[in-house]
């Protein structure tokens, strides 16, 4: 059983919300609906995530990530569909029910991480657990694990207004981890550090998801950090989720011209791995599996395949983690995925085939 699932979720802003609800699933326009003075920010999203897995919403400004985040957590009702915690169907929750749930088990990141001024770096991570009433002791022992997780050891004492920005948000991250919530909901987190911190937080989460194992959903505007992050990417549209899938997917499939868009900015060579373009079906020459060239596996990415490619004269083996041969990597194939795949070779006059 998955830790989270939406289903055919909506959210419908103003006017006669439920009658919006209905138009829209006779197939009705979000534009005829806005004439009439209701915003229908979220319209039938589904997904699952299973424990341990990053799962990312990824859409421009206004395509309805944070009203669905909101949603979540239990901070917005859905208008109509069901949001399945650990089998608990948050909508038919109490309030009170629902705040313990919100208290304990989930845990939120912002884009701007609003540090209380007048508290240190140690207190500003245990908030979570004072609000839950956690004993003083008890909650600066984890607020202080909390914040060595988060490369921040040392700085216990420090004022918010000593840190960087960069700082300031790993110490949001670890007031999330300090409350022991299994669901982590980020909105933006990462969206307003510069690119080297940015990337930095990227590797730490990555880095942390490895031993934590949360269930985390993950909100940003950006591809290539969905792709980074996400086990699982939905990309959002106008309050609809226009596609779903592995990073893989989303850039060598995309689903339509919108989709097409973003994944042209995306650094291919960095996203996809030796999987994406192994060949497992043609037979490697005789002797050259165990020739001494250097090897990749499946999870290495393109950039360190084709540095591979350069110097070794046949197609690069591509070993599993035992060491066996799982498939092989053309040169030309590699080259043609890196740039257009989806374009037909060019037959030469000069060249015999
Ligand atoms: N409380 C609200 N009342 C009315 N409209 C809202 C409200 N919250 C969000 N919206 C609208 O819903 C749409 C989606 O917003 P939002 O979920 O914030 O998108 P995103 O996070 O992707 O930028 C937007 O058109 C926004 O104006
Ligand atoms: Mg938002
Ligand atoms: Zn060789």
């Amino acid at each position: 059983m998955s830790t989270l699932q939406a289903e055919h979720v909506y959210k419908v802003f103003g006017n006669r919300p439920d009658d919006a609800v209905r138009a829209l699933e006779g197939g009705g326009d979000r534009a005829e609906l806005r004439a009439d003075g209701a915003t229908a920010a979220v319209i039938d999203v589904s997904f699952e995530v299973e424990p341990g897995q990053i799962f990312v919403v990824m859409g421009l400004s206004g395509s309805g990530k944070s009203t669905l985040l909101r949603m979540l957590n239990g901070l917005l009702e859905p208008t109509a569909g069901r949001i399945l915690f650990d089998g608990q169907d948050l909508t038919e929750l109490s309030g009170r029910e629902l705040r313990r749930v919100r208290s304990t088990k989930i845990s939120m990141v912002f884009q701007h991480f609003a540090l209380f001024p007048h508290r240190n770096v140690l207190e500003n991570a245990g908030y979570g657990l004072e609000v839950q009433g956690v004993p003083r002791a008890d909650r600066e022992r984890r607020a202080a694990e909390a914040l060595a997780l988060c490369g921040l050891e040392g700085w216990e004492m420090a004022w918010p207004d000593e840190l960087s920005g960069g700082m300031q948000q790993r110490v949001g991250l670890a007031r999330a981890l300090a409350t022991d919530a299994d669901l982590l909901l980020m909105d933006e987190s990462f969206s307003a550090l510069d690119p080297l911190i940015r990337r930095d937080m990227q590797d730490q989460l990555l880095e942390l998801q490895r031993t934590l194992k949360k269930t985390i959903v993950f909100i940003t505007h950006d591809l290539n950090e969905a792709m980074r992050l996400g086990d699982g990417i939905a990309v959002m549209r106008d309050g609809r989720v226009v596609q779903q899938g592995t990073a893989e997917d989303i850039l060598t499939r995309p689903a339509d011209d919108y989709v097409a868009s973003f994944v042209q900015d995306v650094d291919r060579s960095r996203v996809l791995t030796a999987d994406a373009v192994m060949t497992t079906t043609r037979p490697h020459r005789p002797g050259v599996d165990s020739c001494g060239c250097p090897t990749v596996t499946a999870d290495t990415p393109l950039a360190d395949l084709c540095a591979v490619s350069a110097r070794v004269p046949h197609p690069v083996t591509v070993t599993g983690t035992d060491g066996a041969v799982v498939g092989s990597v053309p040169q030309d194939r590699l080259v043609a995925f890196i740039g257009d795949e989806q374009r037909a070779p060019v037959r030469c006059a000069e060249v015999a085939a």
